[in-house]
């Protein structure tokens, strides 16, 4: 078993932010999240405990829902080692290890941290990698290819600095021995931190192995400190999960044009062109084929359905053979039948739209039950809404309803029926039956339009 250390109590100073560096988001989820994520597939985890100080109540409020983690105070923040010392007390004793990870190192990947334990032995570990630019990070010194020394930049020698391996700051140490060498740490160094890197030279000291690892992927030991490291970050972790998609048979039209903040699942022969933004759980099926410029969140789209350009679909769910778009909105709770179309500058909100029906242009639908094959005229409005409570319509299979019309709810319109264009429907209408509600046109015999005065004619 291992107990796992997450550092997050720092500031994050070179952020310039009121929210605490490990909250601010990459991918759509707070770095922090990305963190636990990894940890959560580990193996045999006896604890996570999450070191917070600054902004700490904001990351506890964050992760509340998690009830396995547990949080650690450190207040005021004196450095990595001391994060570390304030985590003692709610450590697993009996668990072998502790992992330390960083919350401001998103990315480590599960396959990385068993590298990490299988490198351990029966001394401890520390993930290293080497830089073309090191500059910032721990140095690692080695003797004899030994590590014996991490040395920060701050008090690093001309030479020291030259050394591009690097301290990745996620370590896999022994348990038993962690309170004995925090406690030997001092603050005589350029931060006047504890630093936790300062337990190398006790581990050689007592005989420890101190053995190292690499990641599989330099990305997952970026450390982020200010938002222009983040916007990087973030870059190169998008490109990761395009070339996860494109790898996996999905057509991505431009992958540097395509945004992941959450989970896409897709099936086979999927077409994603420029511009889209998935968020939260999205799953697109066979054939699936997505335009220009859509943003999906949390939905589900059937096999052979097409969302055309410029699309926005939220918490909704669509039925295969659809036609979606251009410019369609589907709100929380739009249940979609197959076959369905929605059309330009149309917004579905809490309704089901049953098999092959279709709203094409200019109209809402909300807290709607809709049968199937019916057709929606161009401007078509529910009025589902009195300022106070919310009513619903229902319009049975093979309805027609006329442009313009607006369904007062709550208002049934029977199955077969027709709506006559314009109608105020305010009470229920008959199965099978045109129903129309519109003043009668007249003409108005010699009517003259106003004139200003001064005004004449000009006749040619
Ligand atoms: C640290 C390492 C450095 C390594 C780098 C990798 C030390 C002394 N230095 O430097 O060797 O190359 O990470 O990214 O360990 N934190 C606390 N409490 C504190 C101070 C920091 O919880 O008192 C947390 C921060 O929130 C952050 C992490 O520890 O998540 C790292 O702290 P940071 O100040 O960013 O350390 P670096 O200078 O990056
Ligand atoms: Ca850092």
């Amino acid at each position: 078993m291992i107990n796992v250390v997450i550092l997050a109590a720092g500031q994050g100073k070179r952020m310039h932010s009121k929210l605490p560096k490990v909250l601010q988001p990459l991918a759509g989820k707070p770095m922090l999240g990305h963190v636990l994520e990894t940890v959560a597939k580990l193996p045999d985890v006896s604890r996570t405990v999450v070191v917070v100080g600054c902004g700490a109540d904001a990351v506890q409020a964050a992760f509340a829902g998690d009830e396995k983690l547990r949080f650690a105070l450190q207040q005021p923040q004196l450095g990595t080692g001391h994060a570390l010392q304030c985590a003692l007390a709610s450590l697993d004793e009996q668990a072998e290890y502790t992992l330390v990870l960083l919350g401001d190192v998103p990315l480590v990947q599960p396959e990385t941290i068993e590298r990490l334990r299988a490198a351990a032995g029966d001394g401890m570990a520390i993930l290293t990698t080497v830089l073309r630019n090191p500059t910032g990070y721990g140095r690692i010194l080695r003797q004899k290819g030994r590590i014996v020394a991490i040395v920060e930049q701050k008090d690093a020698t001309e030479g020291q600095k030259q050394i591009r391996e690097v301290n990745t700051g996620i370590m896999l140490l022994p348990t038993a021995r962690l309170a004995g060498w925090l406690s030997e740490l001092k603050t005589s160094n350029a931060h006047g931190e504890y630093y936790l890197t300062d337990i190398i030279g006790l581990a050689v000291r007592d005989g420890v192995r101190i053995n190292s690892a690499r990641p599989r992927r330099s990305f997952e030991v970026e450390g982020v400190n200010s938002k222009t490291q983040l916007a990087r970050l973030e870059g190169i972790w998008q490109d990761h999960l395009a070339e996860e998609l494109t790898e996996s048979g999905v057509t991505v039209i431009d992958p540097s044009r395509l945004d992941i903040r959450g989970n896409l699942e897709c099936g086979s022969d999927v077409v994603i062109d420029v511009g889209c933004i998935f968020e939260g759980h999205v799953k697109l099926g066979d054939g699936v084929h997505v335009g220009p410029y859509c943003v999906i969140r949390n939905a589900e789209i059937a096999a052979g359905t097409r969302i055309e350009a410029f699309t926005h679909i939220d918490s909704a769910k669509v039925g295969e053979g659809a036609r979606i778009g251009p410019y369609s909105r589907l709100r929380p709770g739009a249940d979609l039948a197959g076959n369905v179309h929605i059309g330009n500058f149309v917004e579905i909100k809490k309704s089901e739209i049953g098999e092959g029906s279709k709203v094409n242009h200019l109209s809402y639908i909300g807290d709607t039950t809709m049968g199937a094959g019916v057709n929606i005229g161009a401007g078509t409005i529910t009025c589902n809404y009195n300022g106070v409570q919310k009513f619903r319509t229902v319009i049975e299979d093979r309805v027609f309803v006329g442009s313009g019309t607006q369904l007062v709810a709550p208002v049934t319109v029977g199955a077969g029926a027709t709506i006559g264009a314009g109608t105020t429907l305010t009470h229920d209408a008959p199965a099978d039956k045109l129903t129309v509600g519109r003043a009668r046109q007249t003409t108005i015999e010699g009517w003259k339009p106003p004139v200003p005065e001064g005004y004449t004619f000009v006749k040619n």
